[in-house]
């Protein structure tokens, strides 16, 4: 199966980047799913259900999110109606929305999506290695599903890497979120699950992760409260990997994919870790 997760959206830079080079992406890479985090597309803060179907319109298959899921407040209400929009598993139990979800491909295929979140750096969560553990031994890699993507949404990447030993061997694809900046660590663990501690945000960088510049270096210097936090409007980098698995549902490839903006481009190619 051929698959790509774009990392964190910000902003209408971050959309417009996603919208504009999504559907190139889909039909050079004959992706069969494209997975998209959208927790801060909407003007930084949450997503929207118009902004939802914007995305799917783009090609996306599947939409995460994560501590800013419910940051836009119409989407408390609309959640549990999208089936293809997830929030993180182990949020507390009186939280609207699912944390996995399955998608089956027009061949018949099957792709387990969960999402779970950090708690260093982080509120107050429910234990992301316990419901992790729950959700793989729920769904075994092969028989309830012909691929597995484990979204970690967490600031720390010790508690990422540990998260993606844990499931090493039970999962296609172990993808970090939520730091906004993408590590150069892409690889493929030992049991055979590709990994990357953060994929970096689809957004501007000409910015503090992905907010204007000039009110997030003013937050750091005063306690006095400063103009809001708003996006970054410059041409914005597209962060993504794309992974390739095998028969048995295991990564065989794993890509860094960067496109437009102010980084290094890595245009898909010849810059992945393999696995034969
Ligand atoms: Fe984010
Ligand atoms: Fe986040």
């Amino acid at each position: 199966m051929k698959i790509l997760y774009c990392g964190d959206v910000v902003g209408r830079a971050g959309r417009r980047v996603l919208i504009d080079t999504l559907p190139r992406l889909r039909a050079e890479l004959a992706l069969d799913i494209a997975i998209v985090n959208g927790e801060n597309a909407a003007g930084g803060f949450g997503i929207s259900p118009e902004i939802c179907q914007d995305f799917y319109a783009a090609g996306a298959d599947l939409i995460t999110t994560g501590n800013h899921v419910f940051d836009q407040r119409d989407l408390i209400g609309h959640i549990d109606q999208d089936p293809r929009l997830i929030r993180p598993l182990n949020m507390l139990p009186g939280t609207p929305g699912r944390g996995s979800a399955q998608l089956q491909l027009a061949n018949g295929r099957r792709l387990l999506v969960v999402q779970v979140i950090g708690r260093l750096f982080m509120a107050a969560y429910d234990d992301p290695f316990g419901a992790l553990e729950a959700e793989l031994k729920k769904h075994p890699l092969g028989a309830a599903a012909d691929a597995i993507v484990v979204d970690v949404h967490a600031e720390a990447t010790s508690e990422k890497m540990a998260l993606g030993h844990l499931a090493d061997g039970r999962a296609s694809l172990v993808v970090g979120s939520h730091t906004h900046v993408p590590t150069a660590d892409h690889r493929i663990l030992p049991g055979g699950t590709a990994f990357i501690s953060d994929v970096g945000m689809t957004g501007d960088y000409d910015s503090v992760i992905g907010m204007a510049k000039d009110v997030a270096v003013r937050r750091f210097r005063s306690h006095v409260p400063g103009p809001r936090l708003t996006p970054a409007m410059g041409a914005a980098t597209l962060c993504a990997v794309y992974v390739e698995t095998g028969a048995d549902g295991l990564a065989r490839r794993i890509e860094p994919v960067r496109i437009g903006g102010d980084l290094s481009p890595i245009e898909p190619g010849p810059a992945g870790a393999e696995r034969r």
